[in-house]
């Protein structure tokens, strides 16, 4: 490492247009996750294209503006998704692109040995006195693949903020860096109807003072945390957090005085929200961020007692197999750090797993707790690790129980609607009375 960072720092820095240059046909490019995304850099890659054959762009969660998995984009850029969001889907969908499955706590590895990475286009903080920038929002696996990676493009952009913990890259192992100030995506606050009051409420029912969180992603985790005004003593380790979280540490809810393990420090790998949730991860001691490797591998996180995950899903059978990737034969999402929570909660002790979801979707014309699951729908969460179960109209504590006890749970919490159908699947493959 070199001491004289500022020098280093003056030589290394370029434009984004010369900064992608660099790129070659068949790289393996890394991307950053979520709003850690550098976008300043993919514009400028995706603008590039022409220079460009059989790029590999390799990216969880795209929220930026991947013009680069546009129609006529194929020969110059070929998308290996990790996550599939509303950005990618039609991509992998219409075979413009693959998905890899592993487990979000595993994905680090992937650039050790199968996926080597020859690019990693990240985004920092300005550098510290010392000359280390923060990965800020993103450092699940953007950390490992800055490290791992031939050649390492940063964006260097005033607005991320400077997050603690493990989340430090040296100027002096950027290749080229890039200067660029652009505010973050902001996200907006979840839209909180009956349903999802419902289920924020069966939910707070099962954590209890004192418990140490982890939140899934989508609106459902989020609304739950709307619902945990009169507990105490909360803690958090988790994948990502919200704004939600920021509001229960100013409520004084969430303090971590309670963690056993972390003490009171919040433990996570990503976030996404709006400016407020920025403002208050910036060079606060409260909040540790660490590379997904470490907070979602299971026997780590499983080591804070009481620990409460809560994900949601697509879909689950009446044995309690959990779908929550795949509509049908479509892939819209991933396991993310669904299974890497559900077993670290069954690791830790006093700890719990919910799966939380509306109990109807399209509008009330699905039910999603059905008898199978959707042809070519996988399984996520399977029936051995499965736990809690929420909808707005109850709880299901699937562990331990048999099938039919399962199945007759699972109907009893289902939406009114579907109960009659239900009962009659329940019949058919069980030869016995509901
Ligand atoms: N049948 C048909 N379509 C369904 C469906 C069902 N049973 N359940 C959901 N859908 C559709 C919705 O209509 C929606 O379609 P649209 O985007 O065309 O409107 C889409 O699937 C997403 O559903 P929605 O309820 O809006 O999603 P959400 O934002 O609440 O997220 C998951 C729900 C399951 C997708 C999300 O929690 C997830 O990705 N989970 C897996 C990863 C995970 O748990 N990670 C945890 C750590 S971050």
């Amino acid at each position: 490492m070199c001491l004289n960072w500022e020098e280093d720092y003056k030589k290394r820095l370029t434009t984004a247009k010369e900064a992608v240059q660099q790129i070659k046909s068949e790289d393996r490019v890394v991307v950053g996750l979520g709003v850690g995304e550098a976008s300043c850099l993919v514009e400028a890659m995706a603008e590039n294209y022409r220079a460009y054959q059989n790029v590999e762009v390799v990216q969880m969660l795209a929220l930026g503006k991947t013009a680069y998995v546009n129609p006529g984009m194929e020969p110059h850029f070929y998308k290996n998704s990790l996550f599939v969001s509303g950005k990618t889907r039609k991509t992998i969908r219409d075979g413009h692109g693959d998905f890899t499955p592993c487990y979000f706590s595993r994905i680090p590895y992937l650039w050790e040995k199968d996926l080597p990475v020859d690019v990693a286009l990240v985004q920092v903080s300005p550098p510290d006195a010392h000359g280390y920038c923060s990965l800020g929002v993103s450092v699940d696996y953007t950390k490992a693949a800055a490290e791992q990676a031939k050649m390492l493009i940063a964006q260097v952009n005033a607005h991320m903020p400077r997050t603690l913990g493990d989340s430090f890259i040296h100027v002096s192992q950027m290749d080229y860096i890039v200067e660029h100030n652009q505010a973050l995506l902001s996200l907006p606050a979840p839209q909180i109807g009956d349903v999802e009051k419902a289920i924020g409420e069966n939910c707070a029912y099962l954590v209890k003072d004192g418990d140490c969180l982890q939140l899934g992603i989508g609106a459902i985790p989020d609304a739950v945390l709307m619902f945990l005004n009169e507990r105490k003593d909360l803690g958090i380790h988790t994948e990502m957090f919200s704004d939600g979280v920021v509001d229960l540490v100013h409520a004084g809810v969430v303090n971590n005085s309670k963690k056993n393990f972390n003490p009171g420090k919040m433990i996570a790998t990503f976030l996404m929200g709006s400016q407020k949730l920025y403002d208050f991860v910036n060079d606060n001691p409260m909040v540790s961020m660490h590379p997904v490797s470490y907070t979602n591998n299971p026997y780590i996180a499983g080591q804070n007692d009481n620990l409460v995950s809560i994900n949601s899903c697509v879909q689950i059978d009446l044995l309690g197999q959990v779908s929550s990737e795949t509509v049908g034969m479509t892939q819209i999402s991933a396991v993310g750090g669904q299974v890497d929570f559900v077993r670290a909660a069954a690791i830790s002790r006093g700890g719990r797993s919910i799966i939380a979801m509306p109990s109807t979707a399209k509008g009330g014309q699905v039910s999603k707790i059905v008898p199978i699951l959707d042809e070519g729908a996988v399984v996520t969460t399977n029936r051995y690790d499965v736990e809690y179960i929420v909808t707005e109209y109850g709880i299901a504590n699937l562990r331990n129980r048999t099938n039919r006890e399962r199945a007759r749970m699972l109907i009893d919490i289902a939406h009114p609607d579907f109960r009659e159908v239900l009962k009659v699947a329940f019949k058919e493959r069980f030869h016995a009375d509901y």
